[in-house]
Formats: structure tokens, sequence, C-alpha cells
């Protein structure tokens, strides 16, 4: 086979990882815990040509070139050298949410890119081999080979499902801040200068195994309330660590909807805020109180559009 086609769903880490091993292979320091996002995908089609020179790679119709198309010929080189093939190939990729919507798209777009890759070389790599390939590329990666709620331990190769995706009523909300923004730091960049500057460095390593362990406890005791304070515990304490080394990534929509999501509290909605290496803001609720978390978030000033997603499910082959 020469061609494969794949789907993966970027994912929300409520326990965050932040932070690297300092040996090679892109390892985290801390355990993190995500919710793989559904109705949010990442296709893929690899195809592998005896005419192609050099890798060549198309995303979302653009063709990609310099350090963007670097990591993806890094990852190629991995399933050549796995296939004992010098073949290059054809990527091309879509993501059928906004790409500047914070919302990963490296994490399913690795880990659509090795689950195809590897099928059309023709190599048979199970899941767990998989995500160990995608979190070279991306540590988040590793946990988009799977659904539901999935885990990547410290220094292991790995992630693993924890629980499927029908275990806990979880809706997220993304709000995005602006769209067509490209981030200031990439979040490799921003782990570095944390552990290279910030005073809180250690604090964060000391505080995510913990946070991580008890929220997992969360999860798996379908405690939606302490999940969600868990996951807001974690997203801040990350960045604080990084913003004492000057890593910002809040903005006005963080700030103000942190403070929204606290005031829904006092009043008796549970929901809780969340943010990645970006100002948007991700939002945890429930079911039931969905539509009122969703009203209440229309009044942020500078939202261009609210993505609503759920619990979703692994990253999987969708031709040949
Ligand atoms: O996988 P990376 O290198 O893009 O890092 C992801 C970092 C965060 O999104 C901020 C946290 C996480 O665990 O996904």
């Amino acid at each position: 086979m020469t061609e494969a086609v794949a789907r993966a769903h970027p994912n929300l880490a409520l326990a965050k990882y932040w932070g690297k091993l300092e040996r090679e292979g892109n390892f985290p320091a801390v355990p993190s815990l995500s919710v793989t996002l559904g109705g949010l995908s990442t296709t893929t089609r690899v195809r592998f040509d005896a005419a192609l020179t050099a890798d060549r790679l198309v995303l979302n119709g653009a063709a990609v070139s310099g350090t963007e198309l670097l990591r993806a010929v890094k990852m190629m080189d991995r399933v050549r050298a796995s296939a004992g093939s010098s073949l290059r190939a054809e990527i091309v990729s879509d993501n059928d949410f906004p790409t500047a919507s914070g919302i990963a798209s490296s994490a399913s777009g690795f880990a659509a890119l090795a689950l195809a890759a590897s099928r059309a070389a023709g190599v048979d790599w199970d899941a767990a081999r998989v995500s160990s390939e995608a979190r070279e590329s991306s540590a988040s990666a590793a946990r988009s080979v799977f659904g539901g709620f999935v885990e990547l331990a410290a220094g292991t190769p790995s992630a693993r499902q924890v629980a499927p995706a029908g275990h806990m009523d979880l809706v997220v909300f993304v709000c995005v801040a602006g769209e067509g923004k490209k981030k200031a730091v990439s979040s490799s960049e921003g782990m570095r200068r944390t552990a290279a500057r910030s005073p809180y460095y250690r604090a964060w390593l000391d505080m995510a195994p913990r946070n991580f362990a008890d929220l997992r406890a969360a999860l798996l005791a379908k405690d939606f309330e302490k999940l969600g304070e868990l996951a807001e515990a974690s997203a801040l304490a990350m960045h604080a660590s990084a913003i004492a080394a000057g890593v910002v990534y809040f903005g006005s929509v963080s700030l103000e909807g942190l403070t929204l999501v606290q005031r829904l509290r006092e009043e008796g909605t549970a929901a809780y805020a969340t943010m990645d290496a970006g100002p948007h803001l991700k939002v945890l609720t429930r079911e039931a109180d969905a539509a009122k978390v969703r009203a209440a978030l229309a009044s942020l000033a500078n939202v261009s559009r609210i993505i609503e997603s759920r619990p979703g499910g692994a990253a999987e082959i969708v031709q040949p």
C-alpha cells in the first residue's frame, strides 16, 4: 500500500503538560490528562510516490515550507526507517476547525500523520507505537491517538486511555480570541524559557503530579466539580510559572473569561476555565448547564466564535 488517509481529533489537557525532561526524544517532565475533542478533526492523506524527490506538505490548501515542513519530514523519516523505504511522500492535511483557534492543531495533526504515514508505508504500528511516534513530534499529539480521557505519564513513550468518551457528562466551549493570529512564543520555546527563568518552575514540577493524580481520581469517580476545580488549578499554575518567566499567553479574553466563569460558580453554575499556549479560553461544564454557560460566554468582548465540543473518539484510518 502506498496511500492512506487518517483522521484524528485535537485534545484539551485538563491536567497540563508543561516542561520537558532533559533527554532526547521530547519526553514531558510531568504527567498530563486530556479529553479528546469530538466534532473537530484533522484529516490527513499520505501518498508515497517514487516520482517525488522530497516530501511535500499541503496544510489547509497551502503548501508549507521551513520548520513546519521539517517537523513533518522528521516524522516521515522515522516511518521510512521503520519500513526500510526511501520513498518521498505527498502529505495533504486539513483541519475542519480554525487553525488559529488555540486548539492544538499539532496534536491532531501529528496523530493523524503518524497513523496515515505508517499505514501508507505498510508498517504495522499498534496504537502505542503510533502514540510514541506522535509524541516525538509534539507530546500532546501522543494523547490524540486515543479517544475519551487520555493520560501521558512523565517520561513514558506513549499515552493511554483512562476512560472512554461516554464516561462523563462534559461539554467544552472553546472561545476563540480573534482569528488568524499566530502565537507569539511556541509551546516548546515557552517551556524552555519557563524552565530556564521561572522562579516558580520547581513549584510547578512539584504540584503537577499531585494535581494529575487527584484529577485522575476525580475523573474515575465521575466527580465533575472536583475535576473542574483541578483542571482550572492546573491551568492557572502552569500559566503562573510561565508568566514569572515573562512568557505571557493570557489576553483580555483569558482574564475576562476567568472572571466570568468564577462569577458563574458563585451563582451556582458549575463551569471551569482552562487556557493553553494562547489567549483563547476553554470552559468546561455539564450538559444541563451548557445553554446557560454558552449564553454567558456570548457576552465576552473580543471573542470571534464559540466552538462547542464533547468527548470524542480515537484516531482512525478512514481510507482505504
Ligand atoms: O504538544 P505541545 O508541544 O504543543 O505542548 C502542549 C502544551 C499545552 O497545550 C499548553 C498543554 C497540554 O498538555 O496540551
